[in-house]
């Protein structure tokens, strides 16, 4: 960065600039262009008396040196005519800093109502009307610089300074709400806790300290803080001798003392205090609402029953994402009936006012069918289990559901049991926050159903020096550039979420006005899947005639919320067998799911092609194995050094030919029979029954199922490149 930092053209008011840090400042912005309006009352440090002289003997410093400056005499409790000087003498004000002080300084018990009461209406109140008295001024010109001056005695306390430190700390709450109130219309608030030799301080610092800890040191902070240049807004800086840091807040873990249907007693808080003030791990929340976030993170989770532990929280402290790679989470079963897939369909609009619908809807239709969509049904709760992966260290109150992907293998039963099993397939550092992939592979006996990703998107939990990307991450798709070739428009039902959230998502965001408002919104949302459900049932109606066999995956993003009521219009783009397609609310044009599309399944009816191969479940695995190669690729050529062939069949019939190449460079994944040390032949169910455990490759061997040509001793060395994922 370079260029100095100048302030032509602006106008600064500094309280208390006739002597000590004020004087500073006026004379460091006098210097750099400012027209400097020079305040003092000229009192003596505890309030009484006044003078002129101190004020204009700065304004004379000022002039003296080229610059422009006039002095005002008022009183910080005459905020008004501060600012009138200000717009008499240069027609407007753009720099406020609050810096006028006194001290009453006195132990606790011997505080006076006047030593209060001064103190505050110097400092505080001070602050406030000279504040207010340009704040509509900087409104409407769209620029503002304010600065607070707190103190380290309002931050930490200090004997005999009870009035004081209360009154310094009241105005970092002050400034705290203004930097929220004028970020709009660029008026930036910042307070500054200075430490310098002045008269103020020389009563309680040696005198070559006083010396030594030069006003001049502080003063730059002040100008930069105050260039049109800065953004920074809100911040809370200590200053002094030459060094510069910036606070915040830290709060530990916590512990959810509370538990559904008991009270709460004192005594439970005594017996978990270790680990309410525990600042292992500790966050740093930086607004209101990521601080009632963790609340009504706690609320759900205690009427969910999910345990009693707070938010297992921690951004990045803590954090160790490579060691949650690859760990699995014990298997979700999910038991269900035609009235579940009724509900799902309801509750992603579904109606008997469309008479298309009523597959979906009547369990006695001759069609009767479950919709696609429902697949991320009995995945979704693999989301909450993350809390429990080593490494991971989650703070559930930054969790964003960012993206999603469902690939089917077949249709859903319309009733069953179906079993998940969930992995943590990458974990990715985007700076500003930390992605999970999390991959769910759900099963209906031993038959593979469909397979999700559900990426998640932890806000502020980057920057730990991971990968930015993975290719293990099934990313979205930019549009193609032209109008839509065709586009849905439905509105939503004000109970859309109310009956979406029957179908097992019970976060009370979607229903609870209270709960959704501490969460910042103006009321309950619907959920992100239910207008994934919408836009991927507009596709099935539009492209493939309400045939779920057609359909073969999605994937979205999560843009924006929508509220129930609200239209959903899906805009949808066809190429070959891909529908792309945008999800907008109707009503304000904002997209909420973008870079999505869809991929069906080429119309049987219509194409007479080959019989169809390109579901098996064991491809799923080999792109697995493929991705694994490409990661770690020369390590794994040089522990195996040996190229495996693989023939898989389906119905008897040899159906997909896949050669592991760990001999040749850095190692590959051809699909296709090359030659190989060793081939196995085995069946698509069957690879799958090997991979997830359930038959051992002995015994497929010597029944049968597994044929093994070439070098057999091979084999073993598989165990390195299927390790985790196929037991192979
Ligand atoms: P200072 O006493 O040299 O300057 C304060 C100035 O404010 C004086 O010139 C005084 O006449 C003026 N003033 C007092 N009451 C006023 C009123 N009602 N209206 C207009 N002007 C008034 O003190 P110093 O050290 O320069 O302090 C500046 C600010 O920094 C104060 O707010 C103080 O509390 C704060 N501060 C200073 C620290 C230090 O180490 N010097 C430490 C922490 C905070």
């Amino acid at each position: 960065m370079s260029g100095l930092l100048t302030f032509d053209g602006r106008v600064v008011l500094v309280t208390g600039a006739g002597g000590g840090l004020g004087r500073e400042y006026a004379l460091a912005f006098g210097q750099r262009g400012a027209a400097v309006i020079v305040n003092d009352l000229g009192g003596d440090i505890k309030g009484g008396g006044r003078s002129s002289a101190a004020a204009d003997k700065v304004v004379e410093e000022i002039r003296a040196k080229g610059g422009k400056a006039v002095a005002n005499y008022d009183s910080v409790e005459d905020g008004e005519k501060l600012i009138q000087t200000a717009l008499d003498a240069f027609g407007r004000i753009d720099i406020v800093v609050n810096n006028a002080g006194i001290l009453r300084d006195r132990s606790f018990a011997r505080t006076s109502d006047t030593d209060w009461d001064l103190i505050h209406r110097v400092h505080l109140r001070g602050s406030f009307l000279v504040t207010r008295a340009a704040w509509n001024h900087m409104k409407n010109q769209k620029f503002g610089r304010i600065i607070m001056t707190s103190s380290a005695a309002g931050i930490y306390g200090n004997f005999g300074q009870a009035n004081y430190s209360a009154a310094k700390l009241g105005l970092l709450g002050l400034a705290n709400t203004l930097a929220i109130e004028g970020q709009k219309y660029n008026i930036h608030c910042n307070t500054i806790a200075p430490t310098a030799g002045s008269r103020l301080t020389e009563t309680v610092m040696p005198p070559d300290l006083v010396q030594s800890l030069k006003a001049e040191y502080v003063a730059p902070l002040v100008l930069w803080l105050c260039h049109e240049a800065c953004q920074e807004n809100g911040g809370l800086f200590e200053v002094g001798a030459g060094w510069i840091g910036k606070l915040r807040w830290e709060r530990s873990l916590g512990r959810t003392v509370r538990q559904k249907n008991k009270s709460m007693t004192p005594e439970a808080v005594r017996d978990t205090w270790n680990e309410i003030c525990d600042f292992t791990d500790a966050t740093k929340p930086a607004s209101i609402q990521e601080s009632l976030h963790t609340l009504v993170e706690v609320l759900s989770r205690v009427e969910d029953e999910r345990g009693i532990r707070a938010n297992p929280t921690g951004a990045s402290a803590g954090t160790n994402p490579s060691a949650a790679v690859g760990q699995t989470l014990p298997e979700m079963s999910f038991t269900y009936t035609h009235m579940n897939c009724i509900l799902y369909a309801l509750g992603v609009g579904m109606s008997t006012k469309e008479p298309d619908h009523l597959k979906f809807l009547f369990e006695g239709h001759e069609d009767f069918s479950c919709l696609p969509t429902f697949g991320v049904i009995p995945a979704q709760s693999a989301m909450m289990g993350l809390g429990s992966i080593p490494g991971l260290n989650l703070d559930f109150t930054r969790l964003l559901h960012g993206e999603q992907y469902l690939e089917m293998f077949r249709p859903l039963p319309t009733s069953g049991t179906l079993t998940s099993q969930a992995r943590v397939a990458d974990v990715l550092d985007k700076g500003s926050g930390m992605v999970i992939l999390l991959d769910v592979h759900t099963y209906s006996g031993r038959e593979l159903v469909c397979y999700n990703q559900f990426s998640v998107f932890i806000v502020g939990a980057g920057g730990f020096g991971g990968k930015r990307a993975s290719q293990k991450a099934v990313v979205t798709v930019p549009l193609p550039d032209r109008p839509p070739d065709a586009v849905i428009v439905e509105q939503t039902s004000k109970d859309q979420a109310a009956l979406y959230r029957l179908s097992g998502d019970w976060n009370p965001l979607h229903i609870d006005p209270g709960f959704a408002a501490m969460g910042g919104f103006k009321s309950p949302i619907l959920h992100g899947l239910c207008s994934f459900g919408f836009a991927a049932r507009h596709v099935l109606k539009q492209y493939a005639g309400n045939d779920v066999s057609r359909f073969k995956s999605i994937k979205v993003r999560f843009v924006k919320p929508v509220y129930p009521g609200q239209s959903l219009q899906t805009e949808m783009w066809k190429e070959a067998n891909r529908i792309h397609i945008q999800c907008k609310v109707k009503e304000t044009g904002g997209v909420v799911l973008s870079g999505a599309y869809i991929d069906l399944h080429a119309d049987a009816s219509v194409s007479a092609g080959p019989p169809q191969t390109d579901s098996l479940q064991s491809d799923l695995v080999f792109a697995e194995i493929g991705r694994r190669i490409k990661d770690t690729g020369d390590e794994l050529v040089k522990k195996v050094n040996a190229v495996f062939g693989w023939e898989i069949s389906k119905n008897g019939k040899t159906v997909r030919h896949w050669t592991i190449d760990l001999k040749t460079g850095r190692g590959s994944l051809h699909k296709g029979a090359t030659k190989s040390d060793v081939t196995f032949t085995i069946s698509d169910e069957d690879f799958m029954e090997v991979v997830m455990g359930r038959l051992n490759p002995q015994k497929a061997f010597f029944a049968g199922k597994l044929k093994v040509k070439g070098n057999i001793m091979l084999s073993q060395k598989l165990e390195v490149v299927l390790k985790d994922y196929a037991k192979l």
